[in-house]
């Protein structure tokens, strides 16, 4: 089959390159010509595992190409999806569809045989019915179907998500476009990935409603975490205690600073939006946004209480600035609200993250960038560990200790344990558990 992806970004990339190695021919199109350049060159404008290796599989095998204009890849494809960016609207929180209207606008004057147009951008219910209105608007006489099908991988592990599914969602009624779709797509079905078939306007609300459930679960943990280091319990045994409950489950209960990254804030923000515009308000997903906000500053009076309560003239060091581990992606990462406030509260701040500071640098400036964890220890009061990448679960703490002034860990993302901790020294504190190990608390109260 014959694909054009306009939008080569985070999921317009990985989804283009992937449909390729099924064996589809694949144009990748993009408005920013120095992406497109480099792609062409063989380079790949992101961090995201493996995907150097698909991408130039796939274009030695003349599978995947790359333009900055659609006009050709259109005409010719059986499915042109759309995977531009949908970010917050300035000033009032409601998803930015102006990059979606504009490439529905162009994509209609190039449509020749039937087409199927998807949607794979994450966008607010009824979105599908603009595009068609655009798209008929301007060619009355052309043969398509818009449908949604939107998509659920995750930056860090994008190729292994969209090759391995929990599910595919199609939001069409048009029979040729569903036949068309599930060509495309045979080769997951294949391997067992069920393709939920819906309404259009229900497969758009579906991608909405599953990263707001993620947050709240997300942000609900966030709160037990809290309730936990007032009440003396470990969160993360709560967390293994109820995730063992089938109903429930052990994913998205880790307790952290907040969640971040580019889609969890700016999709919740857009559905409260779009729901409140229907008529029913979506009162605990408010909730969570408030209580998420709150958090990530909440972050920084945490390493403040660490130290005394005073950061004025103090060093604090950051391991991770991401909003996860395994990309370089800085979109609304809980680092920025954390850097902020440290320095609202007057700390230096030193920083490092494997592969996303030339992101951050674009983002947040006036902090030291360090080359690795222990340059960026040097002389620090406090390590806060931010991101948990994995060359940060192995730290060699005596060397940490003889280049730190002080011998504090703030571990935001209960990577290590008290116990070790305390073994080498140090001073350490977590999300949701005691900061000492229970066994002292233990011992304290019965003396
Ligand atoms: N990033 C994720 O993990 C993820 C996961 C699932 C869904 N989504 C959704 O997918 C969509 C894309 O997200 P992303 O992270 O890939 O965004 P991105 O910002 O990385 O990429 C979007 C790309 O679209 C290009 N673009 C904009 N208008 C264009 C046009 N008219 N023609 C051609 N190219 C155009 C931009 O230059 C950019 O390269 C969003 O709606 C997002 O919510 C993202």
């Amino acid at each position: 089959m014959r694909v054009a992806m306009i939008g080569t970004g985070y999921v317009g990339l990985v989804s283009g390159a992937c449909f390729a190695d099924f064996g589809h021919h694949v144009t990748c199109v993009d408005k920013d010509s120095g992406k497109v350049a480099a792609l062409q060159r063989g380079e790949i404008p992101i961090y995201e595992p493996g995907l150097a290796e698909l991408v130039g599989t796939n274009i030695r095998q003349g599978r995947l190409t790359f333009a900055t204009e659609l006009a050709d890849s259109v005409r010719e494809a059986d499915v042109v999806f759309v995977a531009v960016g949908t970010p917050s609207r300035r000033g009032d929180g409601h998803a930015d569809l102006s990059y979606v209207f504009a490439a529905a606008a162009e994509i209609a004057m190039e449509i020749r045989d039937f087409t199927v147009v998807a949607t794979k951008s994450t966008v607010p219910v009824g979105t599908g019915d603009e595009i068609e209105r655009i798209i008929r608007k301007r060619r009355p006489d052309a043969n398509f179907a818009v449908i949604s099908n939107p998509e659920f991988l995750r930056e860090g592990s994008a190729i292994r998500d969209f090759k391995h599914p929990d599910r595919i969602v199609v939001g069409t009624t048009d029979e040729r476009a569903r036949e068309i779709m599930s060509e495309l797509y045979r080769p997951l079905y294949l391997n067992a990935a069920p393709i939920v078939y819906t309404g259009r306007r229900t497969a758009e609300l579906i991608k909405y409603s599953a990263n707001a459930f993620l947050a709240t679960k997300i942000t609900f943990i966030n709160e037990i975490a809290e309730l936990c280091e007032n009440a003396g319990a470990d969160v993360q045994e709560v967390a293994r205690g109820i995730g063992l409950d089938h109903r429930i489950g052990t994913k998205f209960l880790h307790a952290g600073p907040g969640f971040g990254g580019s889609c969890f804030p700016k999709d919740a923000q857009a559905l409260i939006k779009s729901a409140q515009d229907h008529g029913a308000p979506l009162r605990i997903l408010e909730t969570v946004m408030a209580v998420n906000e709150v958090r990530k500053r909440a972050m920084a009076r945490k390493v403040a209480a660490a130290l005394g309560g005073n950061l004025r003239e103090k060093t604090v060091a950051l391991l991770g600035l991401t909003f996860k581990p395994n990309t370089d992606d800085m979109r609304e990462a809980p680092s920025i609200a954390l850097i902020t406030a440290l320095r609202d509260l007057g700390a230096r701040i030193r920083a490092y993250d494997p592969a996303g500071m030339e992101q951050a640098k674009l983002v947040v400036d006036e902090i030291d960038y360090c080359d690795g964890p222990y340059s960026c220890a040097e002389n620090a009061d406090a390590l806060v560990v931010v991101t948990e990448w994995e060359q940060f679960r192995a730290l060699d703490f005596d060397r940490l200790k003889q280049v730190m002034a002080r011998p504090v860990l703030i571990d935001l993302r209960n990577i290590y344990r008290a116990e070790e901790l305390t073994r080498f020294g140090f001073i350490y504190h977590s999300i949701g558990r005691p900061s000492v190990p229970q066994e002292t608390i233990k011992l304290a109260a019965a003396e």
